[in-house]
């Protein structure tokens, strides 16, 4: 074998080599003079908060993204992927974070997506597919019926059925980004197990993950981005939960800034408002309990796939308990329909905001109650609709301030102080907010918080739902922390900082 160009920390040369790799989208810096390197026979953990750069320079290795600047070398030899079909051709398989399986066919057809075994006449050689998925995917423990339509199985197992057409592709380099998001901890058990015996095979491979001690468990060393930017390289065995932490965040408590730090102010004499009791769904909530109280705004939070959406969900209705109780205002929140969890009180505005507007109506229509109770429509004055609408639009500095525009043309955080601001004309009991800030500049997140506290100051029982510290942290006064469908820690009172949210999730 010829001597590569490069060397790495073990004087083994890199398998795979970025070297001041920098990416930018319109003008934003998503990486930025990283260097990172793979070894033959390693399992590489990649961590950094939201945000930070991993998927995109994963997206490099993969092919997605090949306007970067900077270099790659494979085996010593400058590659540069202009498709992910030049990547898998090179060796490089990836699973994405987003789950890419296709519902409506079979497991056996999600396996072999795209690279279907042929029969000697050329058609699709159906029985040794089902064969050959049926043995893949017991590797990662499972027994499932190959011909089972994969829609009806659960997420986890889509997931894992999803990482096995990567993992036993033959790849030599496996890229797994966030892979265990949607697994229980015997199915993460059983995924570690495979990996291992890949990486034992001379395979080599990165994990993404926002579980660090999984990171921890399963990587030989570990990388660390922060804000576009390697911030170091380490030996997994030398490197603790709390250090990732703090090598992530960046700095010490002494300088903290605005919203990665907060002085939490629960007032356990509060009215309640709801509590869930137990609450089971799924087989991703499980036995979950807490409280959310009158005038106060409870923060929960937890990592993409700890069961937020699904919590909301049940509250509102549209996913029925499979135990436990939720109890509004005393009473037992009825939650087989979101007619009737309205009803009761319970208002929710999702992370996907589009959903709960008219898009091709007015703003002044969406903002007025004639909107929720469209029933009651030729009840309401328009002329009275567009008054209350339009002192909105100046309070919550919708722009363009015009009551007459259609939802569907506002930018997304416009869209949201317009699903925000019809609360303020029917104030539900209790406010259900997905993500409230996620994707608007600094202005229109101001006016959001304002909004918020606002309605928690005249009585509502706010609960929002974030995988963001700071937007927990900047709205909340008091916290949960959620964990692979679980309540796994409070916060009531006094101060709490990012690092502790992360460290309890
Ligand atoms: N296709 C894109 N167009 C524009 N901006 C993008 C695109 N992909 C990523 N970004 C931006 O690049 C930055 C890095 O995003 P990236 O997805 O790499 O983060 P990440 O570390 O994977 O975060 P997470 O843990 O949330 O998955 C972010 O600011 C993101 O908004
Ligand atoms: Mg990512």
């Amino acid at each position: 074998m010829t001597t590569p160009v490069t060397s790495s920390e073990g004087g083994h040369p890199p398998l795979l080599d970025l070297k001041s790799v920098s990416k930018s989208f319109g003008g934003v810096a998503a990486l930025r003079d990283v260097d990172f390197s793979l070894a033959k026979g390693e399992i590489h953990g990649l961590v950094g908060e939201n945000g930070a750069g991993k998927s995109t320079m994963m997206k490099i290795i993969a092919g997605v993204h090949h306007d970067f600047e900077g270099q790659m070398l494979l085996d010593g030899r400058e590659v540069r992927f202009r498709s992910p079909r030049q990547s898998l051709a090179a060796g490089i398989g990836m699973v994405h974070q987003e789950l890419s399986v296709v519902p409506d066919l079979t497991v056996a057809e999600n396996v072999f997506l795209g690279s279907q075994p042929l029969t000697a006449t050329g058609a699709i050689d159906w029985a040794r597919m089902d064969k050959d998925a049926r043995a893949q995917i017991a590797s990662l423990g499972l027994d499932i019926d190959p011909r089972t339509r994969m829609g009806s199985l659960p997420v986890g197992i889509q997931q894992l059925i999803e990482l096995s057409r990567v993992l036993f592709s033959g790849a030599r380099i496996i890229i797994l980004d966030e892979p265990t998001s949607a697994l229980s901890p015997p199915e993460v058990e059983r995924l570690f197990k495979a990996l291992r015996q890949l990486r034992d095979e001379g395979r080599s491979l990165i994990f993404i993950s926002h579980f660090l001690e999984d990171v921890l468990a399963i990587s030989d060393r570990v990388t660390i981005f922060r804000n576009g930017r390697k911030v170091a390289t380490a030996n997994a065995a030398a490197t603790t939960k709390d250090g990732l932490i703090s090598q992530m965040i960046g700095r010490g408590a002494s300088e903290l800034s605005a919203g990665e730090s907060a002085e939490l102010t629960g007032n356990a004499s509060k009215r309640v408002m709801l509590a869930a009791q137990g609450v089971s769904q799924g087989g991703i909530l499980k036995d979950l309990s807490f409280d959310a109280r009158a005038g106060e705004i409870l923060g929960v939070y937890g990592f993409m796939g700890c069961g937020q959406i699904e919590l909301a969900r049940c509250l509102f209705g549209k996913l029925p308990l499979d135990s436990g109780t939720v109890q509004l205002d005393g009473k037992p929140l009825p939650l087989a329909s979101t007619a009737a969890a309205r009803k009761a009180g319970i208002a929710y505005v999702p992370e996907n905001r589009r959903m709960m507007l008219f898009r091709t109506e007015p703003v002044y229509k969406n903002v007025s109650i004639a909107i929720l109770e469209r029933i009651h429509r030729l009840l309401v004055k328009p002329q009275a609709e567009r008054d209350i609408a339009k002192t909105h639009i100046a309070d919550l500095q919708i722009r363009p301030p015009n009551a007459e525009m259609e939802v569907g043309q506002l930018s997304g955080g416009n869209q949201q102080k317009v699903a925000l601001a019809k609360w303020l004309t029917h104030k539900p009991k209790v406010l259900i907010l997905s993500e409230p800030t996620r994707g608007m500049d600094v202005g229109a997140k101001q006016d959001v918080i304002r909004i918020v506290k606002a309605l928690r100051d005249q009585g509502v029982a706010i609960i929002v739902l974030s995988t963001e510290p700071e937007t927990i942290l900047t709205l909340a006064d008091r916290v949960v922390v959620m964990k692979r469908g679980r309540v796994v820690k409070a916060f009531e009172t006094g101060h709490v900082e990012k690092g502790d949210l992360l460290a309890a999730a």
